[in-house]
């Protein structure tokens, strides 16, 4: 299915510093439509790759085409801001804006001319994050999750083709987590959305394809049903903790939930989940960094 939708981003051998620091490092990947969630721990270089798909970030080395065109090339970057849409991770408000004014103002520089349409997309982008009510109010009194919607707010403007989310449900409660799911499914119907997170229950539920990163390299990336196989027979319940497992934690039944790769003879085995298999991923990353060599753990791991 993936390799006849039109690829709408592509990072080729792409490579972002800060100074010595290699934040992205020899990236290949290819996006089509659809929902691509990105993981990795802090640092990893989530946000400097969302900058580069957003023309925020140009590349130091490598290709990199987004919507068919090359955005080191001036005139064809304007057109990609055109089309696309962003939400940075931290995104500052100017004082004294009302959650409308400033979505208004965001629309303006999107170049909305006419105010009549101007007034009803913005009017819908904030409908559709769910500050309709909170439209009159300033943004300096707005909880943090609603100042997440603002930003995301003024990302959905003209239903971009692109669409560069940097960790849109952080800092949202659950029953707004679980509503703005189905708004991003619904919006990912006709757009290419990549978002990154920490949650994996969000990455399970919305995306088609995971990709994780992990010091500024794709350490996996394929479908969520092949990344949590990685997990299979990996994930055990006990009365304890388990010494030889890379992770274990107290579930809701008092009883521990253990992910590793040295699984205990007779240990009682349960279906993994996409965390399991992303914290496993993580422990074998770790285990690999730490050794001296530079044995790659498993061959889906790159
Ligand atoms: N503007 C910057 N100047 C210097 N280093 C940076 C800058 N932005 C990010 N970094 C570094 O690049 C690496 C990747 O950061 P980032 O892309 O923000 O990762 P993530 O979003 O996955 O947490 C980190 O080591 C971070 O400290
Ligand atoms: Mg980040």
């Amino acid at each position: 299915m993936t390799s006849t939708r039109p690829t709408t981003v592509s990072l080729r051998d792409v490579t972002k510093r800060y100074r010595s620091l290699a934040a992205l490092d020899s990236v290949d990947l290819d996006l089509g439509s659809g929902i691509t969630g990105l993981l990795g721990p802090n640092g990893a270089g989530k946000t400097t790759m969302l900058r580069v798909m957003a023309t925020v970030l140009a590349a130091d080395e490598g290709q990199v085409r987004l919507l068919g065109r090359d955005p080191g090339d001036p005139q064809a970057r304007t057109e990609v801001r055109r089309r696309l849409g962003y939400q940075p991770q931290e995104l500052g408000f100017p004082r004294g804006f009302s959650t409308m004014a400033f979505v208004n103002y965001m629309a303006v520089l999107k170049e909305w001319a006419d105010r009549g349409r101007r007034t009803t997309e913005v009017r819908r982008v904030l409908d559709l994050v769910g500050l309709g009510d909170v439209a009159t109010k300033r943004i300096s009194r707005l909880s943090g999750g609603q100042r997440r919607r603002v930003a995301l707010a003024q990302a959905l403007l003209g239903t971009p083709e692109l669409l560069v989310l940097d960790e849109p449900t952080t800092g949202l409660d659950p029953e707004q987590r679980a509503s703005l799911r189905g708004v991003l499914a619904d919006i990912a119907a006709t757009s290419t959305m990549v978002i990154s997170t920490h949650q994996t229950e969000d990455v399970a539920a919305l995306c088609s394809r995971v990709v994780v990163l992990d010091a500024g390299r794709v350490h996996f990336d394929g479908t969520v049903p092949e990344l949590v196989a990685l997990a299979t027979g990996k994930v055990w319940m006990a009365a304890e903790p388990d010494a030889a497992a890379h992770a274990s934690w107290r579930t809701a039944s008092g009883r521990y939930r253990n992910v590793g790769e040295h699984v205990p003879s007779g240990a009682e085995l349960v279906e993994p989940s996409l965390e399991d298999a992303y914290l496993l991923l993580r422990g074998a990353v770790g285990l690999a960094s730490a050794r001296s060599d530079d044995t790659t753990t498993s061959a889906e791991v790159a």
